[in-house]
């Protein structure tokens, strides 16, 4: 079997960062080349600058490397997409076509593109949202994923790109900081637990959103981007779904290791994004075509955060 050789746009991210060192664990440091806009420190193997707009840039590199696969995860998340919708469509969109037009040109084997819960909009199911549904979301950032994983369909079906997408929920981490979206709170709220310090919410206290633990966000992708292709069913992008809390929840359950901690409420321009999501989605077509299945609910995400935060902060 060859070696695939992946090329990683946006590695620099809040997903990308965790993302490329576990795809460097699984496919060897030198077989993964990080790339994102500025330099990128404390590499473990190959990094460049990659301007995902350039599409020539992007071809270079996918020759130099002979990539044989692409994880593109540039992209302008849903608050700092309403403040710039016109940019943050075409950061979206254009990275997008050069990906998809790159892949299908030098024939790669396989391209990921995460999706969203952003592409749900107020006339989906509050709950449970299935993998099928009206798809009117009120953000650009979602309007672009609803396209973008048509335009995934559409290269699969009619140039037989093996194009592999999830909806991600909020993901939440301590080994990167979040870029600007709606979910963000759900991190920022454990470094200041951790800091000692009071933390003020721009989402209402009784906002419910789906959400994931970044260890389990990377064992999905990795599970889906390993997974036979004759298995999927979906090919525009699966649902999937770890937990659901609001904030109210996680200030509980920070509080059961750290009692001292306190969150006041004062919701911002983010609340009516999050009030236009679901609480909760159905993933059972993720689980049936290729075995997910979460392990971290919400008190055991919180132990393992404080945990680590508490090294970084030396606390
Ligand atoms: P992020 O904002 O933390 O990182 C995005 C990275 O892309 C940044 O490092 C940025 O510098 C880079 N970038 C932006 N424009 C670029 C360009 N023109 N060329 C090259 N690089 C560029 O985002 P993230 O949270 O890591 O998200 C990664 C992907 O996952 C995105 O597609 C996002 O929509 C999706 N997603 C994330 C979440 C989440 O909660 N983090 C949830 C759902 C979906
Ligand atoms: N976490 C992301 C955001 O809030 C969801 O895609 O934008």
């Amino acid at each position: 079997m060859n070696q695939d050789k992946i090329l990683v746009v946006g590695a620099g991210g809040q997903i990308g960062a965790v993302l490329t060192e576990a795809l460097r664990e699984a496919h060897g440091p030198d077989n993964v080349i990080a790339t994102d806009l500025r330099p990128l420190e404390n590499q473990s193997g190959p990094s460049e600058i990659l301007d995902a707009l350039d599409g020539n840039a992007l071809a270079e590199l996918v020759k130099k490397y002979r990539a044989t696969q692409i994880y593109h995860l540039a992209a302008i998340l849903s608050a700092t997409g309403e403040k710039n919708p016109m940019w943050a469509w075409d950061v979206n969109m254009r990275s997008l076509f050069n990906v998809l037009e790159v892949s299908r040109e030098q024939q790669l084997s396989k391209v990921y593109f995460p999706s969203s819960i952003a592409v749900f909009g107020l006339q989906a199911a509050p709950a449970m949202t299935p993998q099928y549904t009206v798809l009117i979301p009120e953000t650009v950032y979602g309007i672009s994923k609803v396209a973008g994983e048509n335009w995934a369909n559409y290269y699969y079906r009619r140039y037989g790109l093996d194009v592999r997408s999830v909806r991600y929920p909020g993901i939440i981490g301590y080994q990167s900081m979040p870029g600007g979206g709606t979910t963000d709170y759900a991190v920022d709220i454990y470094h200041y637990a951790v800091q000692g310090k009071p933390y003020e919410c721009f989402l209402r206290a009784d906002t419910p959103l789906p959400m994931l633990y970044m260890p389990d966000a990377i064992r999905a992708t990795l599970q889906l981007m390993e997974a036979p292709a004759a298995n999927l069913s979906v090919r525009t992008s699966y649902n999937l779904a770890g937990m659901t809390f609001n904030p109210g929840e996680i200030t509980a359950s920070i509080q059961k290791e750290v009692p001292d901690f306190r969150v006041s409420y004062k919701p911002d321009f983010r609340q009516a994004i999050a009030d236009s999501w679901p609480a909760s989605i159905d993933d059972s077509a993720a689980r049936k075509d290729w075995g997910w299945k979460p392990e971290f609910d919400l008190d055991a995400m919180t132990r393992d955060m404080l945990l680590h935060l508490r090294e970084q902060y030396s606390v």
